[in-house]
C-alpha cells in the first residue's frame, strides 16, 4: 500500500492544502464523517484529519488541513509522488443520513472540508441542503465553488465583510431558522466555541444539531482514552463513540479545557521541528 499522494494543491497560500492520496481500500469504504489517522514517516506521529470527499472508482482519498504545528508543518514539505508511512481508516462512526427534508449544513474555516463531504452525502440522500459557510476572510474561504455545485443555497459569513454577510455564521444561520420553518437538521463543523454557538443558536428553536468533536485523539481507535468527553453526562470516546455527537448534549466547557491540555508540548514540539530543518539546510 503506497498511500502515495497523487496532487497537491495549496487552497491558501501557506496556511491550508489539499491532499489526493492514493488509498483504494480506504475509498471503497469511506463514508460521509469518516476520518484517518496518517504518519508522515516512521518515526512521526499519528494525526486525524477527516476525509473531506473519495473517489471509490479511482481509488482516491482527499484530505485539507491547516497548517498548525509539526506534524502538519512537516507534511507541508511533502511532493507529489511521496507517500505516507501509514494512513489507517476509515475511522470513526459515519453521519447518520436519512432523508429527512431541509438540513442546513454549517461549516468554519477548515471545517468546511469536512462539511463538504456530509453536504454531498445529504444532497445523494434526497436532502434539500442549505450551505452556511465563515471564514475572517474572503481568501480563507474553503469550497465555495463546491458547495455552489452541489446545495441550492450557498450563504457566505466574513468577519471583516469581504464576502457574503459581515459577521458570523450564526447570525446567518438565525435568519435562516427564522426564516425557513421545514429545518429538520443542523449540521456544524468548525471550531469549538463556533460549534457551542450554533447550538445555543438551535437550542430555543428545538432544532436536531449535530456537531463534530474535534478533541484530542492520540491512537484514534479507543484503546487510549485521551478523547474522553461527556456527552448526555455519560462519558464517551470521540474516536469510537463519534466523532459526531448531539450538540445540545456535548459539555463544551469540559472539551475547550481539553483542548488546551497539551499547549505547551505541542509548541516545544513545533520548535525542535523548526531547528531540526534548519540542521538539514532548510534555512
Ligand atoms: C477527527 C478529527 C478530524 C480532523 N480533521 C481535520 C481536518 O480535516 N483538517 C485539519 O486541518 N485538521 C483536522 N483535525 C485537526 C488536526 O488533527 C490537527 O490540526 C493536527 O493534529 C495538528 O497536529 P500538529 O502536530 O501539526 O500540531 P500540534 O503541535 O498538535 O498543534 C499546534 C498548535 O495548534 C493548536 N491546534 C491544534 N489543532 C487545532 C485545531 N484543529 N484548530 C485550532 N488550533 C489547533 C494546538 O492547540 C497547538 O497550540 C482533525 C482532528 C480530529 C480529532
Ligand atoms: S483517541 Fe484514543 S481512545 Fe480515542
Amino acid at each position: 500500500m503506497s498511500y502515495k499522494i497523487l496532487k497537491k494543491e495549496e487552497l491558501i497560500p501557506g496556511q491550508t492544502t489539499m491532499l489526493v492520496i492514493d488509498a483504494p481500500q480506504i475509498a471503497q469504504k469511506a463514508k460521509p464523517g469518516n476520518f484517518v489517522m496518517l504518519r508522515v514517516n516512521e518515526h512521526g506521529e499519528r494525526i486525524p484529519l477527516t476525509i473531506a470527499d473519495c473517489d471509490a472508482k479511482n481509488g482516491t482519498i482527499t484530505i485539507i488541513y491547516l497548517v498548525v504545528g509539526k506534524t502538519t508543518a512537516e507534511m507541508n514539505t511533502l511532493k507529489e509522488g511521496d507517500g505516507f508511512a501509514d494512513v489507517c481508516g476509515p475511522l470513526g462512526k459515519p453521519t447518520h443520513i436519512e432523508k429527512t427534508g431541509t438540513v442546513v449544513c454549517v461549516g468554519g474555516g477548515t471545517g468546511i472540508a469536512a462539511m463538504h463531504h456530509i453536504a454531498k452525502g445529504h444532497v445523494e440522500a434526497g436532502n434539500r441542503v442549505i450551505a452556511v459557510i465563515g471564514a475572517r476572510s474572503k481568501n480563507l474561504l474553503l469550497f465555495c465553488s463546491e458547495l455552489s455545485a452541489l446545495c441550492p443555497e450557498v450563504r457566505i459569513a466574513t468577519d471583516d465583510g469581504t464576502e457574503g454577510h459581515k459577521g458570523f455564521v450564526t447570525e446567518v444561520l438565525q435568519d435562516l431558522l427564522e426564516t425557513e420553518d421545514d429545518v429538520a437538521e443542523v449540521v456544524a463543523i468548525g471550531p469549538v466555541p463556533m460549534m457551542e454557538a450554533v447550538c445555543r443558536v438551535t437550542k430555543p428553536f428545538g432544532t436536531k444539531t449535530t456537531v463534530s468533536l474535534n478533541s484530542i485523539m492520540v491512537d484514534g481507535i479507543g484503546m487510549c482514552g485521551a478523547c474522553r468527553c461527556t456527552v448526555g453526562g455519560k462519558t464517551l470516546f470521540a474516536c469510537v463513540d463519534g466523532p459526531e455527537f448531539d450538540g445540545q448534549k456535548v459539555d463544551f466547557d469540559e472539551l475547550k479545557a481539553r483542548l488546551r491540555q497539551f499547549t505547551e508540548q505541542e509548541a516545544e514540539s513545533t520548535e525542535m521541528f523548526s531547528k531540526e530543518c534548519r540542521c538539514h539546510g532548510g534555512e
